[in-house]
């Protein structure tokens, strides 16, 4: 049976990630997927840097677009990351060359993911990206395989893990927002550009790409209506404790008689709900479906072995010949043609 022979581009947190689970689970991969499943190549800026993986055995490329289409490459595995640039180029690369993709970047396709998937589509090819959205929980499989045959009427939950872990951090220590912030960025929490996180951004990006799925709509990250958690203060947070409330970073995403509604912004979340109850860096996504009701997941939505497992989710559907694409579907397909009645949170 011929291995299904993937090329890492990005060697940082996730890309090794990557390559330690294909390393580990070598014997399991190919049980699971009916075939070995195995790296050629790998890219990344510095060839010099010690990673915490043996590299030895794989092929090495510092420009990603040779990597993604060379020719003992089948499936790209993007963890470059950035909406622009190299990830960009890298997985246009490996479309036009007849590769299929699985990418983490969930900037990447909150911004161009539309485009990116109607170029896969006219190519034959997938875009797959599960860890793109709440990092290791499976809630994009989950929309589009378990939950199928329901209308969604709403998505909702906290997906930045470092906005939560900020929130709580205040609430149990009685800190203010500038010292957690602090703390978090000495922790290694936040984003290189940290507006991303604390601005609603990145938490945005993840709600775009997860409404255009539930609804079946174009993504359009343009539309979802931001705010971050700046303007939070220990005061605010003290009065939502004494009413029963704790306030969340929580992005809501539901059709009403006006369309798509997309709002990622603190809300004030009852404390006993199991979106009040989420604490520290976890994430939490609420699903409600009109046949299954409120499905709820929780789990890491970032780290190593979190985001790592996910991507290699997608590594094994594609390598089972699962070819599902995710958006960039007819949107017809799905469409919503009346406003959904919601239950309250
Ligand atoms: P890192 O910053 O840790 O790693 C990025 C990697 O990409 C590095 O190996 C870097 O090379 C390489 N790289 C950067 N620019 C280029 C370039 N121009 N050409 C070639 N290689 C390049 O990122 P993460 O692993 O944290 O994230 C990867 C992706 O996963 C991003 O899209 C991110 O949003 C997403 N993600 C990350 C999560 C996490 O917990 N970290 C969670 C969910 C999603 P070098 O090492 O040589 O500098
Ligand atoms: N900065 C993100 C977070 C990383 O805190 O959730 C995972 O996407």
């Amino acid at each position: 049976v011929s291995p299904l022979r993937l090329g890492i581009a990005g060697l940082g947190t996730v890309g090794i990630g990557v390559v330690k689970i294909v390393q580990a689970h070598a014997d399991l991969l190919a049980v699971r997927a009916g075939r070995p499943v195995v790296i050629t190549a790998v890219s990344a800026r510095d060839r010099s840097k010690n990673r915490d993986a043996d590299l030895s055995a794989y092929a090495w490329e510092t420009d990603p677009v040779a990597l993604a289409v060379r020719e003992d490459v089948d499936v790209l595995v993007e963890l470059i990351g950035g909406h622009e640039g190299a990830a960009r180029s890298a997985i246009e690369a490996a479309l036009s060359a007849g590769k299929d993709v699985v990418t983490a970047n969930k900037a990447l396709l909150a911004h161009h993911g539309q485009t990116l998937a109607e170029m896969a589509e006219s190519l034959g090819r997938v875009i797959r990206f599960e860890a793109a959205v709440a990092g290791g929980i499976p809630v994009i499989k989950t929309l589009t395989e378990g939950l199928a045959g329901n209308r969604i009427r709403r998505v909702m939950g906290v997906m930045n893990g470092t906005c939560n872990y900020i929130l709580t951090r205040m609430e149990s220590a009685g800190l203010p927002y500038d010292t957690v912030f602090e703390e978090a960025r000495a922790l290694g929490y936040l984003e290189a550009d940290p507006t991303l996180d604390v601005g609603g951004i990145d938490a945005g990006h993840k709600l775009a790409i997860l409404a255009a799925i539930a609804f079946g709509t174009r993504v359009s990250f343009d539309d979802v209506v931001l705010e971050g958690i700046g303007r939070v203060s220990i005061d605010d947070i003290r009065r939502a404790g004494d009413m029963g409330y704790r306030i969340k970073l929580l992005g809501v995403a539901q059709m009403t008689g006006r369309g798509l509604e997309q709002r990622m912004m603190p809300c004030l979340v009852p404390a006993a709900s199991p979106l009040g109850q989420l604490e520290g860096g976890t994430n939490m996504v609420v699903l409600e479906g009109d046949a299954v009701g409120q499905v709820v997941l929780r789990g890491a939505g970032a780290g190593e072995g979190p985001t790592a497992s996910a991507v290699m989710g997608d590594v094994l559907d594609l390598a089972r010949g699962l070819r599902i694409p995710t958006f960039g579907q007819p949107a017809e397909s799905l469409a919503y043609a009346q406003p959904a009645a919601v239950s309250a949170p």
